[in-house]
């Protein structure tokens, strides 16, 4: 039997990158798995493409997030494993942080993660997963990330809240913290070819294993604290980076 046989698997933002991967690999260890994101185009291509359920919801809309629980429920009726993937990169220095770039990139990667917890709570079966996808830019000082980097440190501050509060019911909450993973994320950032690839050039300088994670990297790790395997695994941070917050002053 495989590891997820007969879980139910939601994953926000599954239409790209990360999310695709994960998606793709819970499926390929047997769960059910429902992908969502904001565009039904692209939410039906993906869906598609990976033989799994595709539901639109942006998830900055808590009644889209009821709406969304709804359809869940009425097809699978619970869930074991939430996987809280959507979210966005918008770069700006402070000092020209607005306060519309401010309330989306929160909305988003934020609140969006926290409404989408709340809202599932009620179908998700005792002993589920929930797999927080923060980033190592929780604890770096990078230039132009306060707002996205401010968004993911209070994820895992959640995330470690959550995971106190949903023991009793043997809920895990972990929170996975990637470096820079080659992912659509940055070209849609607005930043111009020349400036993405120089960022990109640096990035990768500073990662000791000189490479981009990729996103099946991370969905790995993700399938693996979603399974049987990682039952006692809860309040934790994985940092999935290629040693990057090892932040070497000297490589
Ligand atoms: N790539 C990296 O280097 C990196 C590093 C650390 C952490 N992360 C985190 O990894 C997660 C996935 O990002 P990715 O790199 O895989 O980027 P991506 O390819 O752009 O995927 C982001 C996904 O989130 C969805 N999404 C965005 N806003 C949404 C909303 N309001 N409601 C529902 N879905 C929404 C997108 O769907 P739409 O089609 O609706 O836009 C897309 O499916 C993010 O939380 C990101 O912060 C990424």
């Amino acid at each position: 039997m495989s590891l997820l046989t007969n879980k139910v698997a939601v994953v926000t933002g599954g239409n790209s990158g990360i999310g695709y991967a994960t998606a793709q690999e819970l499926k390929n260890k047997g769960a059910k798995v429902v992908i969502t994101g904001r565009d039904s185009d692209r939410v039906e291509s993906a869906a598609r493409e990976l033989g799994v359920t595709g539901i639109v919801a942006d998830v900055s809309d808590v009644s889209a997030i009821d709406s969304l629980v709804a359809k869940v429920a009425a097809q699978y009726d619970k869930v074991d494993i939430l996987f809280v993937n959507a979210g966005i990169f918008q770069p700006a220095p402070v000092g020209q942080i607005s306060e519309a770039m401010f309330d989306h990139q929160m909305g988003i990667n934020f609140k969006g993660a926290v409404f989408t917890i709340e809202k599932f709570l009620p179908i998700l079966n005792d002993g589920a997963s929930i797999i927080n996808l923060s980033s190592v830019n929780a604890y770096t000082g990078m230039p132009n990330t306060a707002v996205y980097a401010a968004s993911k440190a209070a994820l895992n501050s959640y995330t470690r809240t959550a995971a106190t509060e949903l023991a009793p019911r043997k809920i895990r909450v972990n929170a996975v913290n990637p470096g820079p993973v080659a992912t659509p994320i940055f070209g849609k950032t607005g930043m111009e070819e020349a400036q993405l690839n120089g960022f990109a050039e640096a990035m990768q300088n500073r990662v000791p294993l000189k490479r981009f994670g990729t996103p099946e990297d991370i969905a790995k790790l993700v399938a693996f604290l979603a399974s049987d395997d990682a039952l006692f695994i809860t309040g934790g941070e994985y940092n999935i980076d290629g040693g990057i917050n090892i932040n070497p002053l000297l490589a």
